[in-house]
């Protein structure tokens, strides 16, 4: 594709229009108008966890895994620094002369980082309004496996990996006793340890926002993500019907669950759609997603506590069966929890 230099090429050299490869299908730009309601998004403040709010708090998580699928927490214990620091990097990163970001480039996904422009090279029809940079960062990789472009990359991604982790085990306890089971219930069948990959996404401005998506309705395919969004909005869920935006809030994270988390808690956490648009703004928004996935041999399937009174849902597969089905597919939002469904 000539688009591999991504969307921050093309505004750099001053597009005034897009090319017709980023424009969304009618069916999508009806979607894109629907109204968006915002604010409902469960918050949930994780310093009650250690407090006599504990049992609250866990309620919380729990009724935000099951009704949405998604929350923001707040007093997370990741320090500001880290995250500020890490998102320097993102910004200097993507800001990087377009040849620099392009030693990079690749469109295979076992690379230990890569720079990527188009999901799916070979079956994406419609691109979206986004670059971003994957990387792999547990098991930790190599030294030479993380960027030395631009400088400080390596020190801020490890730090900001190594407590996203932290943040991401607590959640997963929490999570688990939200289910009656214990603390390590989910942790345990991800594996001997989970896997930890980054995105960085950059949405630069785009001149005509109307007529693009940032990213694609979807579902996380893994088992949770942490996703670290600016202060610009573009993030939205799916809800009953409705479109419901996140709304940025400073020092927080949005935690969703992916499809094997869904299919762990025997569809009583819910993997929802959700999609970025990139209607707002004349600067870039800038998310980072952390995804915390099974290891690709752990075998998944509806905890057995969790089928004793309800039937289960899904399938076992490995989750190596789970990529592989989302990779094979036309990239076109639906969710790789409708091939494992009973
Ligand atoms: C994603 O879910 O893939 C990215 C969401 C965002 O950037 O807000
Ligand atoms: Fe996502």
């Amino acid at each position: 594709s000539k688009y591999v230099k991504g969307v921050q090429y093309l505004v750099e050299n001053g597009v005034k229009q897009i090319p017709d490869v980023y424009i969304q299908p009618p069916h999508q730009l009806v979607n894109l108008t629907k109204f968006v309601r915002s604010n409902e998004i469960p918050v949930i403040d994780l310093a009650g966890l250690n407090d006599d709010s504990r049992s609250g708090v866990l309620a919380g998580i729990k009724n935000a895994c099951d009704r949405w699928g998604f929350f923001q927490v707040i007093n997370h214990g990741v320090p500001v620094r880290v995250v500020e620091q890490m998102m320097d990097v993102a910004r200097r990163f993507h800001e990087l002369p377009t040849e620099e970001k392009m030693v990079h480039y690749s469109a295979y996904p076992s690379e230990p980082h890569r720079f990527q422009t188009i999901f799916n090279l070979e079956k994406q029809t419609v691109l979206e309004w986004r670059d971003n940079l994957e990387q792999k960062c547990y098991p930790p990789p190599e030294d030479d496996n993380w960027l030395k472009n631009p400088i400080g990359y390596r020190d801020a991604a490890m730090d900001y990996s190594r407590e996203v982790r932290k943040l991401a085990k607590v959640l997963l306890a929490a999570m688990s006793e939200g289910l009656n089971l214990s603390s390590d219930a989910l942790e345990k069948c991800l594996g001997d340890e989970f896997t930890q990959i980054f995105l960085i996404n950059y949405y630069p401005p785009c001149p005509n926002p109307e007529l693009v998506l940032g990213v694609n309705s979807h579902s996380d395919r893994g088992a949770l993500t942490v996703l670290l969004q600016d202060e610009i909005r573009g993030l939205e869920v799916f809800n009953e019907g409705n479109w419901f935006e996140v709304k940025p809030l400073a020092n927080a994270f949005v935690i969703n669950v992916g499809d094997e988390t869904e299919v762990l808690s025997n569809g009583i956490y819910k993997s929802v759609a959700h999609r970025a648009i990139r209607k707002i703004g004349d600067v870039a928004r800038i998310t980072i997603a952390s995804f915390c996935n099974p290891t690709l041999e752990a075998k998944i399937g509806p905890i057995a506590e969790l089928t004793e009174v309800n039937p289960p849902l899904y399938k076992e597969h490995h989750f190596s069966d789970m990529v592989r089905y989302v990779r094979s597919r036309y990239y076109d939002g639906k969710s790789g929890l409708d091939n494992f469904k009973l």
